[in-house]
């Protein structure tokens, strides 16, 4: 797993996706840059989450509020006071770590172990082996599971109670070492806030402090009766966000997994009270779909309830998909209450209300929230994509390709033109005219360097679709030759309909209609 995620970063890097910031200074941890292709397939899906969202819906409607807002919008929210992590410091490596993630890595390591034995005995049983069985009976596998039960009941309640103390004492009864030192020197766990503060230029001092936003869904709270005044909308709508978010992840690893600066993609549906457990329901459900439209297997998707729910939140969900390095969150579903709203309004001093016509009666709504993570999305993406396969009847180097099978709308560039020699001016000029005529329809690519089967090799890489080729036949039978990147079929199809071709297999409705 760990070699496959190292080529998934350094193809991210050679063929232009992501590169690490301010690399000439050597980087700067967590934080990235996403070159010319990662631009276009990132734009491709926020346009696949804005279109569902908004489009799909007439009761969604978008914003793009400010980064910064105003400091008591944090301290309203809790984040000045509850958004910490529980973070501990190795005395002899210096290095810093996250209690709690300390502690799900032993967990981790439980279920590794528990693996371990279900793999052996399958060897050692072959055909006669029943996993089911084995899981349920096997003393050693009983002991683990049993274990995992207890340390997990034991991080949920001491995290619920915010109980630091007990944090440090699982880490001691648990013996964990630091994976740098070896050592099991810890500090005591002490809280982290994970905002970043800046200052206003024109007021000194705390007064002045401002925060980057750790989430975009407060720009959407403060905004509630704005967009609602301005769009008539009736409950239940929803207000939907894309933007940056900040925070100072104490352990930021696992390249665009976990950064100090993201991208969100938030939706918050407001509803009448009492509802809103059925919203939540069906959000789950409709955000699920949104996945499983890109066509990956479902079995890289799975729902993870919270064990310990957030300050505002009376239920919540993650969908979970399997990175190369196991099952990770990549969005969140909230019941948040009226938890946000209300502590606007009593901090603001504004009513924070929606007048309902029918019941003739103004109350705070409440709401269901829908959090994904873009750079996540855009991990997940990729890191299930990007594929090394064997090339039927191809000898040497030739006998595999690295090929990033990406959902067509999503493909950077959706269309390369090639002519099929470079020194010969009168493919080089069909096949420039042919690039003209179709760069506006939708990204195109036009490429003469090298010999073709390596041009068809970049385009596979960087996930084009489809490859046209201008030949000497064409200039007499105005026909190109179209590969197809995934089937490796090639189809001689007149000029005039390569754009509908192109257009109709990489257009975003088919993925948006399911
Ligand atoms: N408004 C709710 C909220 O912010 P969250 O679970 O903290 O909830 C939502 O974050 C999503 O944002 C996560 O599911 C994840 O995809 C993404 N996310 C959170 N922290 C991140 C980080 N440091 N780097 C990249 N993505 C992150």
């Amino acid at each position: 797993m760990d070699d496959q995620f190292k080529k998934l970063t350094s193809h991210c890097k050679e063929y232009g996706f992501i590169f690490q910031s301010s690399e000439v200074y050597d980087g700067l941890a967590a934080v990235y840059d996403y070159g010319p292709y990662g631009v276009e397939l990132k734009n491709n899906l926020k346009a696949y989450w804005w279109r569902a969202m908004t489009q799909a819906h007439d009761n969604i409607v978008g914003i793009d509020s400010a980064i910064f807002m105003h400091p008591k919008t944090w301290k309203a929210s809790g984040h000045v006071d509850a958004f910490n992590d529980p973070m501990v410091d190795n005395k002899d490596s210096r290095k810093r770590y996250r209690a709690d993630q300390l502690i799900e890595g032993y967990m981790e390591g439980l279920e590794n172990k528990i693996q371990k034995e279900v793999t052996k005995a399958a060897r050692r049983f072959g055909d006669t082996f029943d996993p089911e069985m084995f899981l349920a009976t096997n003393a050693r596998v009983l002991g683990y599971q049993e274990e995992h039960g207890r340390v997990r009941e034991r991080l949920a309640k001491a995290m619920t109670n915010g109980d630091l103390e007990a944090l440090g004492e699982m880490i001691t009864d648990l013996g964990i070492a630091c994976p740098v030192s070896g050592s099991r020197n810890w500090t005591e766990v002490r809280q982290f806030n994970l905002m970043f503060s800046t200052q206003l230029g024109n007021i000194a001092g705390e007064e002045g402090k401002l925060y980057l936003r750790p989430e975009t869904a407060q720009g959407i709270f403060v905004n509630f009766l704005n967009v609602q005044n301005t769009t008539r909308q009736k409950l239940p709508f929803g207000i939907a966000q894309i933007g940056k978010a900040f925070r100072n992840e104490i352990v930021a690893r696992q390249f665009i997994f976990r950064m100090r600066e993201f991208e969100q993609m938030e939706m918050q549906f407001f509803v009448q009270p009492g509802t809103e457990l059925d919203w939540y329901a069906y959000w789950k459900e409709a955000r699920m779909k949104w996945h499983n439209a890109l066509g990956f297997p479902t079995e890289k998707y799975r729902y993870h309830d919270h064990d310990n729910l957030a300050h505002y939140a009376n239920a919540a969900v993650d969908i979970e998909f399997e990175f190369p390095f196991g099952f990770r969150e990549l969005e969140g579903i909230h019941s948040r209450t009226d938890f946000d709203l209300s502590a606007h309004q009593e901090l603001s001093g504004r009513k924070i209300q929606y007048f309902d016509p029918e019941s003739n009666t103004s109350y705070v709504p409440y709401v269901v929230e829908t959090s994904i993570g873009l750079d996540r999305l855009f991990l997940a993406v990729m890191s299930h994509c990007l594929q090394e396969e064997t090339v039927p009847d191809s000898k040497g180097k030739d006998a595999t390709r690295t090929v990033l099978k990406l959902p067509p709308a999503l493909a950077p560039v959706k269309c390369a033109v090639l002519p099929l020699v470079k020194n010969k001016p009168e493919l080089t000029e069909k096949a420039r005219s042919i690039f003209n005529s179709l760069k506006f329809a939708f990204p195109c690519q036009y490429d003469e360097k090298d010999a073709i089967g390596r041009r068809y090799r970049r385009q596979d890489a960087i996930g084009t679709p489809f490859c046209v080729t201008v030949d000497f036949e064409t200039l007499t039978d105005g026909q190109v030759t179209v590969r197809e990147r995934d089937s490796l079929a090639q189809k001689r199809v007149a000029i005039e309909a390569v754009e509908h071709m192109v257009s109709s297999q990489t257009d975003l409705k088919s993925m948006l209609t399911g």
